[in-house]
């Protein structure tokens, strides 16, 4: 029994002290892996995802292995009992009695703090709709904090699908708790990012932000710049996702324009919003993002389950 239960539904559930604390150890885990690979000795993950992923559920069944855990779950609600209309929280009632940690992800917003309210064990929120998706925070945090050594007084450029990417969402909620962050907003006007985030996050923490459709007019001046994708799957019709599918593509040349310490992040998959000819660039990281993704979810997982 955890003395403490806590959960990971936005970033905000970590103070940035603690915040701080887990990258540090990611940071440890990454320089001596063999000195975590027994912590989770008999400890169960049990990874429920009702959408699709690649990254994100490997890389938390990776993180557990590499602690020396085990893992349940399934990939595909079809084949759990949500096919048969169980609930969430039913669910989560069994997989508590099953497993020391959950991971969940699902395509309604708010399914995973139902999932914690209802869980006897913490529960990590792996994405809920267009909401949150506090890990692949995590592994953004620990990508810039890893190469660019602050995560204060940064340029920060996020393009493309600002309204529905939730890693927007949840890394704006995050970058706003350092100081002298600037925020540079790119996306076509229908998929700028919602109200909430302009007028209680940026706002009112304070920071200044600009919302601007072209790239190039904006790449220059950035630190990190954040590509994503757009996210077919939330849209309500396909012409729209047609239209504004290859609104932005980060290419060689648009490359030139950027400061030679630019980096670009993308939480991916990509489909065409960065040609392939930019992954040879030394700028780009974003397959080395996932590495650190792997470092942060094993250092949440640690602080989790209270082995850290
Ligand atoms: N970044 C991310 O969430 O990727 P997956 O959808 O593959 O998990």
């Amino acid at each position: 029994m955890l003395q403490n239960l806590r959960h990971l539904i936005s970033p905000d559930d970590l103070t940035v002290e603690e915040t701080m604390q887990l990258l540090e150890l990611a940071g440890r885990i990454k320089d001596a892996p063999s000195a975590y690979s027994d912590v989770c000795r008999g400890k169960k993950l049990a990874t429920l995802f009702y959408e699709p992923s690649t990254r994100t559920r490997l890389s938390f069944e990776t993180a557990m292995i590499n602690l020396g855990g085990n893992i349940i779950g399934f990939s595909d609600a079809a084949s759990s009992s949500a096919a048969k209309g169980e609930t969430v929280s039913d669910t989560i009632k069994i997989i508590s009695i099953f497993a020391d940690i959950i991971a969940i992800r699902h395509p309604k917003e708010g399914a995973a703090l139902v999932a914690s309210l209802n869980s006897t064990v913490p529960v990590i929120n792996a994405g809920d709709g267009g909401h949150q998706h506090p890990t692949q925070t995590l592994t953004d945090l620990n990508t810039i904090y890893s190469l660019k050594g602050r995560l204060d007084h940064l340029k920060i450029g996020f393009c493309g699908d600002l309204k529905f990417g939730r890693t927007v969402h949840s890394l704006i909620d995050a970058l706003v708790r350092y100081p002298g962050n600037e925020f540079a907003l790119i996306s076509p006007d229908e998929l700028r990012v919602p109200g909430y985030i302009k007028n209680e996050v940026l706002t009112r923490s304070g920071h200044s932000y600009t919302e601007v459709d072209k790239l190039e007019n904006v790449i220059g001046d950035l630190d990190i710049l954040y590509m994503t994708r757009v996210q077919r799957e939330r849209f309500f019709n396909e012409e729209d996702y047609i239209r504004l599918k290859d609104r932005y593509i980060l290419d060689a040349a648009k490359m030139k324009l950027a400061g030679e310490q630019m980096l670009v992040l993308h939480p991916l998959p990509r489909v065409n919003e960065i040609a392939v000819e930019v992954d040879k660039d030394p700028r780009a990281v974003y397959f080395k993002q996932v590495e650190y993704g792997v470092y942060a979810r094993m250092a949440l997982i640690l602080k989790l389950l209270e082995l850290a």
